[in-house]
């Protein structure tokens, strides 16, 4: 249990140090995966990266540029029947928003498991994208 809670207070200074965090997020089930979300456990904690105010909860965490690179297997663009199922840019993005991160980019491969061209394209682009990022 110790060593449990330093590991998880060594996740949360690790962050709250960082000027650019990267992070790497697969759709699993429509969402995160689990191991993300216990490491979202960690970093989203009261007085540290967020806090309530008289206005309510108020984000500590705007000191960041967050990126994300993240892919589905499918496609969940807003044009699709999928759209709905989207919990993971979405989730991803309410959850950096509520600590105060508002440099916050995504890097996308969809439509991995959909087939080898698909996916050859998707990993192109999302290769193409990551090349174009602004340095600071
Ligand atoms: C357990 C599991 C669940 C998945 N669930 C979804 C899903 O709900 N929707 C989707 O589009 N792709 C889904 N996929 C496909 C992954 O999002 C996609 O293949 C991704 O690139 C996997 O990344 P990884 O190899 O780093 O785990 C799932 C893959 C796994 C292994």
């Amino acid at each position: 249990m110790q060593q449990d809670l330093l590991a998880g207070q060594a996740a949360l200074e690790e962050f709250l140090s960082a000027d650019i965090v990267v992070l790497g997020a697969p759709m699993y089930n429509f969402t995160i995966p689990s191991q993300l979300k216990a490491w979202i456990d960690r970093i989203v904690v009261a007085g540290k990266t967020f806090t309530y105010g008289a206005n309510g909860p108020q984000g500590l965490a705007g000191n960041k540029r967050v990126i994300v690179a993240i892919s589905r297997g499918g496609f969940y663009g807003a044009d699709t029947p999928m759209a709905a199922l989207e919990h993971l840019e979405t989730y991803l993005r309410s959850m950096f928003g509520f600590i105060g991160v508002t440099r916050l980019e995504f890097i996308s491969a969809d439509g991995i498991q959909v087939g080898p061209e698909h996916r050859e394209k998707a990993l192109a682009g999302a290769l193409e994208a990551a090349t174009n990022l602004h340095a600071a």
